[in-house]
C-alpha cells in the first residue's frame, strides 16, 4: 500500500525523504517519487516501469538542489490509472508551484474531475489522486494559506485518504490530512514530519502524534497545529513510541530476508503475547481490553471479523470459543460482512483481528459492528493503529513490527491472543473454573518452546522442499482446527511461491476436489486432531497417485500414510495445535519460494497494508 512522508526544517531534506521511503517499502508497491522545495520553485522526480525501486529513484534522482529543507516522498501501490511515471505521485497542480501526494481512494474523483475541466484545470495523469491537487489550487487562488486550502478542498471529497501538500509558496510548511487512511506526524527540535507509519519516523522527532480522521495538520519546523474539518483547532493525539519500534528493529539482524526472520522470531512473539496475563490471584486478566466485564458477560454470541491470515486465526478461535466459553461464535471474511445485513446487537461481541489495524476492509466491518450497537474488540499488533483507537476494547498481540508481506509471527500471535480472549470468556461466563483456567494458560506458556523445536526442525522442511521441486498443483487438508492450518499452509504458498495451491477441510475432499487429485498433485495433510478421519481422507489422495506430505505430531504412527513425513512437538491440547502444526508450512512455503527465486518478501501484486476495498 502507499507510503508517504513529508519532511519540513530538515537539512539533507532528499535524504530523509529517501530513507523513509526505504523504510515504507515494505508496505509494496510499483512506483516511487519525491518533489523537493526549492527556493521559488518545486522540484520532482518519479519512477516507474521497472525502475520503481526507490533505489533506482535514488540512482535517476540526479543532481538535487542543495539547499532544500522540505519535500515529499511517495510510494505508490497502483489503483486508478496504471503504474506509469505519470501516474506516480507526487502530483503538480497547474502552477507547478504545489505538489501532492496520496494514499486512499478518491470516491468521487470522476464527478469533481468534470467541473476541474470545464474550469480549464489541465489533468496529466489517470489517478483519482489528481483532482486533489487541483482543488487544493483553486483554494490556494482564492486566497487560502496552504493547511487552509487543503482542509477546504477536503471538505468536497468522499473516499479514504491521506494526503500531504508542499508549495513552493510557503516553503517551511507541509500540510497533511486524513480520513481512514493512517498518517502520523512528528516534531522534533527545529523540524517537522508526516509520514504514513511510525518505521519512518522513529529517531527523527521527540514528539509523535497520530492524526485522526478529517483532521488537517500543518507541519512547520519545530510546530504542529491540527484543526478539523470545520476549522476548529484540536489537541492532537499523542503517540508513545514503544522502544522496540526502532529502526534497528526493522532491519534483518543477519537473516537473508524479514520473512525468515519472523518466522524465527515466534517462539518470542508466542511469549510476548502471552506476559503477564495473570493476576495476583492467578486469574486470567487483559489489561488493555477496556470492555467492561458485565458487558462481556451478557454476551451471547462472538462476530469474528478478518482478511486472510488473521481470518484464519480468526477461524482457529471460533474452536476454542465454542469449547472454552461455550459460546456461538461465527468467523466472517470481513468484505463480505458490511455488505449482507448481519445480526448484530449490544449482546454480539465483534472482534476484528489485523495486524496492521488499518485495512479497510476490516476497519469498516467494525465500523458496521459499532453502528449496530454491537461491543467491538480489535486484536491488532500496531498499538497506534486506527481500529486500536476505533474499537471499544484491544488485546495487542505484541510480535514486534512485521514486514514481510506473508505474515507469521503475527498469525501465530494472534492465535494466541485469541485464546486469551476464549479463555477470558469462559473465566467471566463461568464456564470454566478458575483451576481449568489456569490449566490451559499452563499449556499454553508451554507453546513457544514447542514453536521453537519446530523450528529446530527445518532441515527435515528443506529435504521435503527439494523432492517437490517441479511440482505446480497444491492441497492442503486438514480436519477441526487442523482446517485453518491447511488454509494458512496454502495461503502461504500462494502468496510468495505463486504455485496453485487450495486449503481444504479433509473430508470435504470426496465431495468434488478429488477429481482434481491424480499424479504429480501434491497432498500437505495435517494429521492433528482426529487422526483416523484424516488417515481415510490421505489414503483417498494415495490411493489417486498424488504425492503425500503428512504433518505429524511426534509419537504419531505413520507408517504407510505417505511420502513424505514432517514431524512436530506434540501439543498437550488439541485446540493449542496449530501454533505449532503451521511452522512446517510456513517453511515449506518458504523454501519452495527461495528455491523458485522469489523476493519472499515482497511478493508480486501484493502489499502489507491493504488500505483499499
Ligand atoms: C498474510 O500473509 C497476508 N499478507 C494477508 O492475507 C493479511 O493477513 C491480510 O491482508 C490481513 O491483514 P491485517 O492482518 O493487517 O489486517
Amino acid at each position: 500500500m502507499c507510503g508517504i512522508i513529508g519532511v519540513t526544517g530538515t537539512d539533507g531534506a532528499l535524504d530523509v525523504i529517501f530513507e523513509g521511503l526505504r523504510r515504507l517499502e515494505y508496505r509494496g508497491y510499483d512506483s516511487a517519487g519525491v518533489a523537493l522545495v526549492d527556493g521559488a520553485t518545486l522540484w520532482r522526480r518519479r519512477a516507474a516501469d521497472g525502475t520503481h525501486s526507490v533505489d533506482d529513484l535514488v540512482q535517476t534522482a540526479g543532481a538535487a538542489p542543495g539547499g532544500a529543507t522540505t519535500g515529499i516522498g511517495h510510494t505508490r501501490w497502483a489503483t486508478h490509472g496504471g503504474p506509469t511515471p505519470e501516474n506516480a505521485h507526487p502530483h503538480l497542480d497547474c502552477t507547478g508551484q504545489l505538489a501532492l501526494v496520496h494514499n486512499g481512494i478518491i470516491e468521487n474523483h470522476a464527478e469533481l474531475r468534470v467541473p476541474l475541466e470545464g474550469r480549464g484545470h489541465v489533468f496529466r495523469s489517470q489517478t483519482d489522486t489528481e483532482v486533489l491537487v487541483h482543488l487544493v489550487e483553486e483554494e490556494l487562488a482564492a486566497g487560502a494559506g496552504l493547511a487552509e486550502a487543503l482542509r477546504r478542498a477536503l471538505g468536497a471529497v468522499r473516499g479514504a485518504f491521506s494526503v500531504v501538500v508542499v508549495s513552493a509558496n510557503e516553503p517551511d510548511v507541509v500540510a497533511a490530512g486524513r480520513r481512514s487512511v493512517p498518517l502520523l506526524a512528528a516534531v522534533g527540535e527545529g523540524t517537522g514530519l508526516v509520514a504514513s507509519d511510525i518505521s519512518a519516523l522513529v529517531g527523527r522527532a521527540e514528539r509523535y502524534f497520530a492524526l485522526e480522521d478529517d483532521q488537517v495538520a500543518e507541519v512547520r519546523p519545530g510546530s504542529l497545529r491540527v484543526v478539523d474539518l470545520a476549522g476548529g483547532p484540536v489537541e492532537p493525539t499523542a503517540v508513545v513510541v514503544d522502544p522496540a519500534w526502532d529502526v534497528e528493529a526493522a532491519q534483518k539482524a543477519g537473516f537473508d530476508d524479514f520473512m525468515t526472520k519472523e518466522i524465527h522470531e515466534q517462539p518470542r512473539a508466542v511469549a510476548d503475547t502471552l506476559l503477564d496475563r495473570r493476576g495476583p490471584d492467578g486469574a486470567l486478566v487483559i489489561d488493555e481490553l477496556r470492555v467492561p466485564v458485565d458487558d462481556l458477560r451478557a454476551v451471547d454470541k462472538v462476530v469474528v471479523v478478518a482478511c486472510g491470515s488473521s481470518y484464519h486465526a480468526g477461524m482457529v478461535a471460533k474452536y476454542a470459543i465454542e469449547r472454552w466459553a461455550r459460546l456461538p461464535a461465527e468467523v466472517e471474511i470481513a468484505s463480505e460482512l458490511r455488505y449482507r445485513d448481519p445480526v448484530l446487537h449490544e449482546r454480539t461481541l465483534v472482534v476484528g483481528v489485523s495486524q496492521s489495524g488499518e485495512t479497510l476492509d476490516t476497519l469498516e466491518a467494525l465500523r458496521e459492528a459499532r453502528r449496530s450497537g454491537a461491543p467491538t474488540v480489535i486484536v491488532s499488533n500496531v498499538v497506534h493503529a486506527t481500529m486500536a483507537r476505533e474499537a471499544d476494547g484491544v488485546l495487542y498481540t505484541r510480535a514486534g513490527p512485521e514486514v514481510s508481506v506473508a505474515s507469521t509471527k503475527c498469525h501465530l500471535a494472534q492465535i494466541v491472543a485469541l485464546d486469551l480472549l476464549a479463555l477470558v470468556l469462559a473465566q467471566w461466563r463461568g464456564t470454566m473454573g478458575p483451576a481449568a483456567v489456569g490449566a490451559e494458560l499452563d499449556r499454553l506458556q508451554r507453546l513457544p518452546a514447542l514453536v521453537e523445536d519446530a523450528l529446530g526442525r527445518a532441515k527435515d522442511v528443506d529435504a521435503v522442499a527439494d523432492a517437490l521441486a517441479g511440482a505446480r498443483d497444491y492441497f492442503f487438508l486438514g480436519r477441526h482446527v487442523g482446517f485453518p492450518v491447511a488454509l494458512e499452509g496454502a495461503l502461504k504458498l500462494k502468496e510468495i511461491s505463486y504455485l496453485r495451491a487450495e486449503g481444504y477441510p479433509a473430508g470435504e475432499l470426496k465431495h468434488g476436489p478429488l477429481a482434481l487429485v491424480e499424479p504429480g498433485v501434491v497432498v500437505v495433510a495435517v494429521l492433528e486432531p482426529l487422526q483416523d478421519k484424516m488417515r481415510s481422507n490421505i489414503a483417498e489422495a494415495v490411493a489417486r497417485g498424488a504425492t503425500v506430505v503428512v504433518v505429524a505430531p511426534d509419537g504419531a504412527d505413520v507408517a504407510g500414510l505417505g511420502d513424505h513425513v514432517l514431524r512436530v512437538p506434540r501439543v498437550d491440547d488439541p485446540i493449542l495445535a496449530p501454533v505449532v502444526t503451521v511452522v512446517p508450512l510456513q517453511l515449506l512455503a518458504y523454501a519452495l519460494a527461495r528455491r523458485l527465486g522469489n523476493d519472499v518478501d515482497r511478493p508480486r501484486n501484493l502489499a502489507k497494508t491493504v488500505t483499499v476495498e
